[in-house]
């Protein structure tokens, strides 16, 4: 008599139970997946609801099963139990802020020679949520030629690259000589750009500072001592809008928002773009209070890490959690030309697995 729940232990302490259908749609042989994609080749919501287990054996690390409709193969337990566990080779995110962290930078001369060096830049990436790379081409049109060796750029109404230079009638205030306090790109969009490039080519002007901050450190720091403003700031849609002459970006969403299991997922901020929406007196008051506590943690020494893009360096941050700025600067004393670009993180993450994994 078969069965429909098999029971396995991994180590001591786990043991965990195995539905046969669940087992059934994970053979991987060549009849079940094509062998060059994965994909499956059958439609697994027709398998028979009462299929049962009619034989297995574990091996070392392998489980082999038999299934009572004849299909048949093996299983490595260890992929079976990272599976179950939610175990994924991204490594976890770790907060920072400046009392705890030094700046992370990699040197453009060797992440694209070896792949042991980019797999350590996008694990770091993914820890921190950003990386600098120095040693680029303080040329036009590198930052396009580094982010292209990762994977596709998104182009965005700005186009396939925009340039941070001042300029006269700005769609954009980065456009500007202003000083840009921490915020996120493009919080407008649906959905917003997950990583950005900024590669700077000159950089000769008195001020004109960079800095990122950790959105999932503040996010942290706000639930643990400030509960009331991180419900208020995790719970309030907000209004975000882009405005030039060709188009009108609108979303709406929280400042912090929070996954399914109520864990950081992603920081919207740009005061220069958001819209309370207009709730009564005292909720209102509550928003505008935790707003004004988050805006001055964003800003302030301790979050905040300060440092310069100097000519062929580029600055790579997670656009979901981390903030950037710059100070103001003074171009009658230099030029500061700067270039930027976007990606996704399809484009990191996939890199990341597929060198993990290699054929
Ligand atoms: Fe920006």
């Amino acid at each position: 008599m078969g069965k429909k729940i098999i029971c396995l232990n991994k180590g001591k302490l786990s043991e965990f139970k195995l539905h046969s259908i669940w087992l059934r749609e994970r053979l991987n042989g060549s009849e079940f997946v094509d062998q060059n994609n994965l994909q499956r080749l059958y439609e697994p919501s027709l398998l028979d609801d009462n299929l049962l287990i009619n034989t297995y054996s574990v091996d070392a690390n392998i489980l082999n099963v038999e299934f009572s409709d004849g299909a048949k193969g093996s299983f490595n337990i260890d992929n079976l139990y990272n599976e179950i566990k939610n175990i994924d080779v991204i490594p976890e995110k770790k907060i920072w802020d400046v009392n705890n962290h030094n700046l992370e930078i990699f040197d453009n001369n060797k992440i694209f020679d070896n792949s042991n060096e980019l797999i350590k830049m996008l694990k770091v990436f993914y820890k921190y949520g950003y990386v600098i790379i120095k040693n680029t081409k303080a040329e036009e049109n590198e930052v396009i030629n580094f982010a292209e060796k990762l994977g596709p750029v998104r182009s965005t109404n700005f186009g396939k690259l925009f340039n941070v230079v001042s300029k006269p009638n700005p769609n954009d205030l980065a456009y500007t000589t202003l000083e840009l306090t921490s915020h996120s790109d493009n919080p407008y969009r649906k959905p917003v750009p997950g990583i950005q490039l900024l590669h700077c080519i000159a950089n000769e002007s008195t001020g004109g500072d960079s800095s990122l901050v950790d959105g999932f450190s503040i996010a942290n720091f706000l639930s643990y001592n400030q509960p009331e403003f991180y419900k208020v700031l995790t719970n309030t849609n907000v209004t975000f809008r882009f405005t030039d002459i060709d188009t009108i970006l609108v979303d709406e969403a929280k400042l912090i928002e929070l996954d399914h299991n109520n864990n950081f997922r992603q920081i919207r901020f740009s005061g220069r773009l958001e819209y309370a929406p207009l709730l009564d007196e005292k909720k209102l008051d509550l928003f505008y209070n935790a707003r004004k506590y988050m805006f001055k943690l964003c800003n302030s020494d301790e979050f905040k890490i300060k440092f310069r893009l100097s000519k062929g360096m580029i600055a790579m941050f997670d656009n979901l959690r981390l903030l950037h700025g710059r100070t103001k600067f003074n171009p009658s004393t230099g030029f500061r030309h700067l270039q930027g670009c976007y990606i996704d993180h399809d484009v990191t993450e996939g890199k990341l697995r597929r060198l993990l994994n290699p054929n």
